[in-house]
């Protein structure tokens, strides 16, 4: 068996290297021009030239979960999209968001301020049952987020496409139910996969459906997220803040308005990072099951775009 592995941003030989022991009967290498048709591909925004020279593939393997970039290049119809199933990035994802809801929650970058100024001082607590939280796509990560933030006593609401049941979680689901959803919400958590369906979702409309004092967390793509109409609710003070991961430019061009704005926390789209080790042993077992004809998670569904 040939695998090919063509991921753009990482270094190749430790993936090469463990890709290789993970699967010693197979002949594993760095893709470049013209290189020999392989049984399976290994990538992360690989070029369109990477797929018109290698159109035999059974299937390709995204070194991430989500697939956007991958779906808006040609790939063969045969070719089976798999994309990364958890692979060590819900726990992450958890940590990521939850942090955030605290830290706003318990004020603590005021009593950070607070305290370098050498100040002792207290801000009354908020109360928990004001601060529901809606987490907007309930699935790999969206679902590990909506239990790890039951956990800490807030009210938690989820939506998604189809109906779900999660403990602790009310779940909403469909374009119907997603209005009323929002209005539940004071923070909401984006991570729903970008589709056409999903693109500029967080626009001023929507946005503004949030309880006043509102607050965002997209840690999803930046194209979620209309910038200027977030911009504008937060200086209307209809939205106390926001923390973004991700943005419709990575990385987020010096001049923009989200640096330097007192009420976004800004970070470098790290909230959940692809694990080498785990991501190679998931994609090496996944490649022997597919090999022999079995299904495997995390198989993408092209028309619903996830
Ligand atoms: P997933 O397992 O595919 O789950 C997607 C969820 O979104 C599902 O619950 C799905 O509903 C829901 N959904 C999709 N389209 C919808 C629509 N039109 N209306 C309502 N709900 C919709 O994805 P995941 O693994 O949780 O990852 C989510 C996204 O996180 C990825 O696509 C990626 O963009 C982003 N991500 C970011 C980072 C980072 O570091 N910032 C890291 C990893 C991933 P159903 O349950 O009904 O299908
Ligand atoms: C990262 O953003 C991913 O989709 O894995």
């Amino acid at each position: 068996m040939r695998i090919t592995f063509c991921c753009a941003d990482s270094k190749p030989e430790p993936w090469l290297e463990g890709l290789r022991a993970a699967l010693p009967q197979a002949d594993v290498s760095l893709w470049q021009a013209g290189a020999p048709q392989a049984d399976y591909g290994v990538v992360w925004s690989p070029p369109q030239q990477f797929f018109d020279e290698q159109p035999g593939l059974k299937a390709v393997f995204n070194t991430g979960a989500g697939v956007d970039a991958l779906l808006k290049l040609r790939v063969a119809a045969h070719t089976q999209i798999v994309r990364l199933d958890d692979a060590g990035m819900s726990v992450q994802m958890a940590e990521y968001v939850c942090h955030a809801v605290i830290r706003h929650f318990r004020e603590f970058g005021a009593y950070e301020a607070d305290t370098r100024a050498g100040q002792w001082s207290f801000r009354k607590p908020r109360s928990r049952a004001d601060f529901p939280v809606g987490v907007l796509g309930l699935g790999v990560l969206g679902e590990r987020v909506a239990r790890s933030l039951a956990q800490f006593d807030f009210p938690v609401h989820g939506w998604s496409q189809s109906a779900r049941q999660i403990a602790g979680v009310r779940c909403w689901h469909g374009t119907d139910q997603r209005d009323d959803f929002l209005r539940q919400c004071k923070v909401l958590v984006c991570l729903l996969p970008l589709t056409p369906q999903t693109e500029n979702l967080l626009s001023q409309r929507t946005l503004g459906l949030l309880r006043p004092g509102g607050y965002l967390i997209n840690v999803a793509r930046g194209a979620h997220v209309v910038d200027a109409d977030l911009l504008a609710l937060l200086d209307s003070g209809h939205l106390a803040g926001a923390t973004l991961d991700v943005f419709r430019q990575e990385p987020l061009p010096a001049a923009h308005a989200f640096w330097k704005h007192p009420k976004i926390t800004v970070t470098p789209h790290t909230s959940a990072r692809t694990l080498r080790d785990e991501s190679i042993a998931q994609i090496a077992r996944k490649i022997t099951a597919v090999h022999s004809g079995q299904s495997v998670a995390g198989t993408v569904d092209r028309d619903r775009g996830y």
